[in-house]
């Protein structure tokens, strides 16, 4: 009876029925027979379907956008850091230095303090230029470090050593030193970096630094801006570290993704305790106070030699990603070159950032520098997203 109420269930399959039909009075091991075959007929060609080529489909399709998936869940696996206390940031080239601290909270020293800015080179010759011509004015020591190795150990020139004659402005004020790359097969490129970073704590001692100087910490393409490291050197009351909110753009000036780069940050420098770092160090945040220009190379094959140098380098899934005309066509639109979500923690802002980042056509509060030599650096600014080849 169960047979046939199994059979008769699947009216749709005549012949399922029939077979089942003429079983039913055969012994019990046919009947068992049977019942497999019914079965595996009624699995028949949807199963086929499912296992041949939506399986397959569904592997492709977390092979290609695993990493998509797994970012769009971050929300549900990380919680956001814990926010960060900004200080408002004032600012007006017409107001007097004295009213520019007094807003702040602070008070007005009588002379500035020195100020140096330490950076890791690695090849951004075009984003140094402008960093430094920016900050000239008011940085004391400019220290720099380049090493023959990327973070993810390949060998580099020292595209710095061999350029160095275009940075004769601060050639008086330079304190700049080599370092050698371990070149260890196999490791994860962060290690690379810290070794780098503890190097340059050691030349900053060498550049003559001292207690109670401005010490600024910022990758190259970090760029605080001129007035408020004056602010910083001119006011007593300075908290002894801080963090800088700079806007972050990607390719050039064009491409304005969002208000929230934290990393760079300014240190009263106490000997024995002020160390070289890139990560969060205390919670205070000075809103407004410069550019982080991410990937914003001159020519195409420096997007390649990035992607490849840095330390991200497990991002480059698939070998096409490296295809000169691909980065070209992401660049125009303001895409990802690594095809990946926005690293955000909530679903709402996932969402609202996913695309392209919209063209911004607003060349203003942009380094002085960049303005007054727009023919050189035209591929930085609005409109011009079209890279040289070389
Ligand atoms: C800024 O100050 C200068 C001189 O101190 C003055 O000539 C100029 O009019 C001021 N500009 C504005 C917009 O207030
Ligand atoms: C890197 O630099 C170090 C120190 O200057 C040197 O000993 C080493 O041979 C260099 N390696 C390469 C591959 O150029």
């Amino acid at each position: 009876m169960q047979d046939a109420a199994y059979c008769n269930s699947k009216k749709t399959d005549g012949l399922c029925e029939d077979m089942c039909g003429r079983l039913k009075k055969g012994s019990r091991a046919a009947i068992s027979i049977s019942r497999l075959r019914c079965a595996l007929r009624d699995f028949d060609m949807k199963a086929l379907l499912l296992l041949f080529i939506c399986i397959p489909t569904i592997v492709f399709v977390i092979y290609v956008h695993g990493q998509k998936i797994t970012y769009f869940m971050r929300p549900l696996w990380e919680s956001p850091p814990k926010p960060f206390n900004i200080i408002p940031h004032y600012y007006n080239p017409n107001v007097s230095m004295e009213t520019l601290c007094s807003l702040h909270g602070w008070t007005i020293r009588e002379s500035p303090r020195r100020v140096f800015d330490a950076v890791l080179f690695s090849n951004e010759l075009d984003m140094l230029e402008i960093r430094w011509r920016e900050l000239s004015p008011y940085v004391s020591e400019f220290v720099l470090l380049e090493s023959n190795s990327t973070f993810t150990g390949l060998v580099k020139p020292l595209y710095f050593a061999n350029d160095r004659a275009r940075f004769d402005f601060v050639e008086s004020r330079l304190t700049y030193g080599t370092v050698g790359g371990r070149f260890v097969k196999g490791e994860n490129p962060f290690v690379e970096e810290s070794y780098q970073r503890v190097a340059l704590d050691q030349l900053i001692k060498i550049a003559g630094i001292t207690e109670d100087d401005l010490l600024i910490m910022s990758d190259v393409d970090e760029i605080p801006s001129g007035h408020t490291i004056d602010l910083l050197r001119w006011c007593n009351g300075v908290p002894d570290r801080l963090h800088l909110q700079l806007k972050n753009y990607l390719y050039s000036f064009e491409f304005h993704l969002d208000d929230k780069s934290w990393r760079a940050s300014v240190h009263l420098y106490q000997s024995g305790k002020t160390r070289y770092a890139h990560y969060r160090q205390t919670d205070v945040l000075l809103a407004d106070s410069g550019w982080h220009c991410s990937f914003c190379f001159r020519y195409i094959s420096d997007f390649v030699f990035k992607m490849k140098a840095y330390s991200h380098v497990d991002r480059i899934r698939f070998a096409y990603y490296l295809n000169q005309h691909r980065i070209q066509e992401v660049i125009c639109k303001g895409a990802d070159l690594f095809d990946m979500l926005p690293e955000e923690y909530t679903f709402q802002e996932i969402i609202a950032k996913m695309g392209p980042i919209p063209s911004t056509f607003s060349a203003v509060h942009l380094p002085a520098f960049l303005l007054e030599n727009r023919e050189r650096y035209k591929y930085l600014l609005p409109g011009n997203c079209r890279r040289e080849s070389g």
